[in-house]
Order: C-alpha cells, then structure tokens, then sequence
C-alpha cells in the first residue's frame, strides 16, 4: 500500500526539487571500518591471516574514531547533515561474555552527545558483521544460543544509550553477511576465494541456518528494544539490489532471476515483516517474527544482472554477469543503475512501512563520477517521494574513506578522501555538492548545472511536472 502522492508536501517549482520538512540527511558507517583498534572480533582475526585482504591491508587505526570520531561528524554538521549512522561494536561493548566494559559505554555514549548537540540524530546498528571472539569460539552465529546473547546485548545497548537514540537498526544485510562468510568461502579444491568474510566457508546449507538464526536474532532484539524503549523506531539494513535478467525477452533468464530477486533483494523485509524466513525454496514462517520492522532499511549500490546457465546447478542456473553497457564503478564493484533504486522503493512502499535508504555509495577514488551518482540518486527519491512511497531520509556510504572490508583501503567510497596512513583528509568535490543538498533540503537547477550538467535537461524536464 502507498501513501498519498505528497505533491503538497514536496516541491517542484522554480528548478527546485525540494525534499518533505524532516527529511534526514546523513552518511553511514560502521564501527570495524572507522574505529580502529578493534583487536577482539573475528574480523581483526580474519585480517591478520595470509590472502583475506587485497595486498595484506589491516584496518589498523581505520578513521581513528575511537579515538576522535568528533572530527568528522563535526565536518558532516557543517555539511548541513542532520543525521547519522553508526554502528556500536558488540566485542568492546562485551569483550568477554556476560561482562559489560562501562569505559566503551561511556565513549559510546559521548560520540552520541555530541552528534546531538550538533544537530546530528544517531542511527544506530547492534550488528555490522563484526562478532566477538568469545562468541565465535561458541559458534557465533551457526549457534542458534547467539540469539539469546544478541537479545541481551540489545536490551543492554537501549539502555545504555536509549537517552540519545531511537532509531535502531538491528543486522546490516544480513543476508550478504551470510552469503559472503558461508558461502563465498573457499571450496575445498581451491585455495583462497576472493571477497570472502569469516568464517570463510563454503556450505549452503549451513548458510540457509545462519540466515534463520540471523533473523531469529533480529525479532529477539527488535523486542528487547521496544521493551526497554517503547517509542523505539526499529529495522533491518536491508542490502537491495536491483536484480534483472540479461535478456528481458528471455523467459529462461527471467527465471532465472527470480531467486536471486527472492533471496539477495526482498527476504529481509519478507522476514521482519512478514516474519518468512527464506529456505532453499520457499519459506519458513516464524510467528514472532511478524511486524518486527517499524521502518524499512534500503541499501541501495547496483544493479545485478542475471543470466540462465545451464552448469550452474549450485546456483539454482543463474549465473551473474555483466549488462552490456553498463556503466560501472572502480574495479568493477558495481553496475551503476539509479532508475533501479525508484523501482525498489516503488514495490517496497506496498509493505505499508516508513523507508530510510540506509545506504547508498559509489567507490570512486578520483570523484569523477560520484557527483553524478549522487544526483541521480536522489533524483529517483524524489520522483518516489512524489509518488507517493514514505521515505523519511537518505544516508549516503561514506562521509570518510575507510577500510572497505575484503578490499582492504581499494575502494574508496568517502565525501571526504583519508589517508589512512597520516590520517589526512581533504573534501571532495562531492562534499560540497552534498552540502548544498543538505543544507537546502533541496536538490536545484543550478546544483546540477554546477556539478553534472549532462544530467540538467533530464532531472529539470518538462515532462515531470518541473518549472
Ligand atoms: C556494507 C558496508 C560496505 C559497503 C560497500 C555495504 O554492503 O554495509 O559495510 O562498506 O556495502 O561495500
């Protein structure tokens, strides 16, 4: 079901594409890439053996924010942001079980202050793939114990932190943090597998029951949060891709297409909506898992193109490949689509639920193609706001360069480029331009004149209804 177009609500007149009064405007991060020093969970373990991070990289001091996280939210709230993303890590939190570190908490609990007393709203992630040690040597979660633990750990976070923050998210993606710690692993004949998280394995079906603990984790926090924090807005970062097939004319591709669609795009909202938890085919309902989203989470970087291939069994015959065409970030991360993003937000807003694009971004170290990408985005919000589909605000991925997983310090996806080595910054150009944005909760004209002409003719034509 969708709302009401907000045709009163937003404006299109004078070249000026005006966002709802409210909207949220911010970046997202996460505690592992930004923090440093994160020495108790499985990633720090997972980056200091031989062949997980491009070139041996480590996250070593990352964006030196636990130290002086304050540097670089004080930068966004000059940029005219008005919220942020964060996530807590659960091993400082609870470096061993059942032992809550006060010191972390009260640093926590800091970081948050500030980002109020500058006009920044908090979001924040219980679970941004980084799991303590202690917990991974219990099996972390392939353990369905992991869920209680989680449970607890969320209720102790509303508590600490509930004065600052109400809007929470409880697991980013989870289920490309499933597929890449159990899937993309090695298999057995090969050595390393590239782009894969820990534990690195390669077991379906051990995925499909990561997945449900994962989900089953996610309803327990939602409710441990609501009960410590009644008014709490809760959801799922949930990652989206815009799955298509290669050949739209092609009824094997379009087949093709349908699990991925089903399983990478919509079973994290079929989950904390719906309470359905994705099995091999099909799905598992879970009662307690019903209405356990108060807001939907887009995470919004591609477009996935599927072909039908008849020796990929594993894969249900569906094998990714690239659009002819398409236009794609560094190092071939993604497929640059923004028409795909309106899509999305088009069929989410059916679920009936408040939506936070929760992250969006482009690796692109020499930003030369992310002012453009920026643009287009928001463009496709707004042409989904003015259709009417709820979404509140816009969290773009990332205000700092910071270590980007697998990819170690490759991909750089900041407003502001860091070296992580003197800890320099400079602003990019698309700094500015997400500062005008900010800052007018608009998108005009003259901003897109300024930063991707190419774009003007099209964002400012006629035909939408635009002076
Ligand atoms: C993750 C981020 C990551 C970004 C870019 C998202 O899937 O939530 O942690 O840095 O993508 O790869």
């Amino acid at each position: 079901m969708e709302g009401r177009p907000l045709d009163a609500a937003i404006g299109s007149a004078q070249n000026v594409l005006r966002f709802p009064e409210g909207f949220r405007w911010g970046c997202a991060t996460a505690a592992h890439q930004v923090e440093g020093g994160n020495t108790n969970n499985d990633w720090y373990a997972w980056e200091q053996a031989e062949g997980h991070i491009h070139g041996g990289q480590k996250s070593d001091r990352a964006c030196d924010w636990w130290r002086d996280a304050e540097a670089d939210l004080r930068l966004a709230a000059q940029m005219g942001q008005n919220a942020h993303r964060l996530s807590v890590e659960w091993s400082r939190i609870e470096p061993r079980e059942g032992l809550w570190d006060d010191a972390a908490i009260d640093r926590y609990r800091a970081i948050l202050r500030f980002m109020r007393d500058n006009g920044i709203e908090p979001m924040v992630t219980l679970h941004h793939f980084t799991t303590p040690l202690w917990l991974v040597e219990r099996g972390g979660w392939e353990n369905p114990a992991t869920i209680s633990l989680f449970e607890r750990f969320a209720g102790k976070v509303a508590r600490a932190l509930g004065e600052y923050c109400d809007l929470w998210i409880t697991l980013n993606e989870p289920l490309n943090y499933a597929l890449l710690g159990w899937l993309s692993g090695a298999p057995r004949d090969r050595m390393h597998a590239q782009n894969s998280f820990p534990p690195g394995k390669h077991d379906l079906f051990l995925m499909l029951k990561v997945v449900e603990n994962l989900f089953r984790g996610h309803g327990a926090a939602y409710h441990a949060l609501h009960r410590e924090q009644p008014h709490a807005q809760v959801g799922v970062g949930n990652n989206m891709p815009f799955v298509a097939p290669l050949n739209d004319k092609s009824l094997l591709d379009r087949l093709a297409a349908v699990q991925p669609a089903r399983l990478l795009t919509w079973s994290g909202i079929e989950a904390s909506v719906r309470g359905r938890i994705p099995r091999l085919i099909g799905w598992r309902h879970v009662k307690e898992l019903e209405n356990t989203s108060d807001f939907i989470g887009v995470q919004y970087y591609q477009r996935v193109t599927i072909a039908f291939d008849a020796a990929s069994i594993g894969t249900l015959f569906s094998r990714q490949v690239v659009s002819p065409g398409a236009e794609l970030s560094d190092l071939n991360f993604s497929e640059v689509y923004p028409q795909g993003l309106y899509h999305l937000l088009r069929r989410t807003a059916r679920y009936g639920k408040p939506i936070y694009i929760t992250e969006n971004g482009i690796p692109d170290a020499d930003d030369d193609r992310r002012p453009a990408f920026l643009i287009a985005h928001l463009w496709q919000i707004w042409k989904a706001l003015r259709d009417g589909v709820p979404v509140k605000g816009y969290f773009h991925w990332t205000l700092t360069d910071n270590f980007e997983w697998a990819e170690g310090w490759n991909l750089r996806f900041g407003l502001i480029k860091l070296d992580p080595h003197t800890q320099a910054r400079e602003m990019r150009r698309s700094a500015a331009l997400y500062g005008e944005m900010c800052k007018s909760n608009a998108l005009s004209a003259d901003t897109v004149q300024l930063y991707a002409p190419e774009l003007t003719s099209e964002v400012f034509a006629p035909s939408q209804g635009v002076a």
